[in-house]
Order: C-alpha cells, then structure tokens, then sequence
C-alpha cells in the first residue's frame, strides 16, 4: 500500500529504508521522497513506524524509545 502518494512510497519501501539504517524521518525522506511535496502523508508515516517498530520490538518501552530516537 501507498503511504505517500505524491513519491510512491509504499510501505514496503520503508520497511527496506528502516532496515538499511535509515534512523530519522529526515533520513527516510531523503532515501523515499516522502513528504517532500503535499506533506498529507507525514502523520500516516509516523503511525506506521510505530506500528512497525512495536512487531519487531514487542517491549513497549523499547519501541517507544526507538520511534522516539526517529525523532518523529
Ligand atoms: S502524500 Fe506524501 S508528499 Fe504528498
């Protein structure tokens, strides 16, 4: 699915970007395109790399921190 539809940025594309060590949502704007025209997708991004964050690390604490280290 499309979370930025402006650059076609899917999710799988920033599951590739976060998996290549992309550690700040400038960083995955840089690698995607992401949120550099209308910006809508911006809120839908950060909800998705929290949803993201907590499957891959199932202690709360921990996934807060790393969504919180994205600096989202
Ligand atoms: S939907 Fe992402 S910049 Fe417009």
């Amino acid at each position: 699915m499309f979370l930025c539809v402006c650059k076609g940025v899917s999710e799988k594309h920033i599951r590739n970007a976060l998996n290549e060590g992309a550690c700040a949502m400038r960083h995955l704007r840089c690698k995607t395109g992401l949120g550099t025209q209308c910006g809508v997708c911006r809120k839908t991004v950060k909800q998705y790399i929290h949803e993201v964050t907590q499957v891959t690390q199932p202690d709360k604490t921990t996934a807060v921190d790393t969504a919180n280290s994205l600096h989202l």
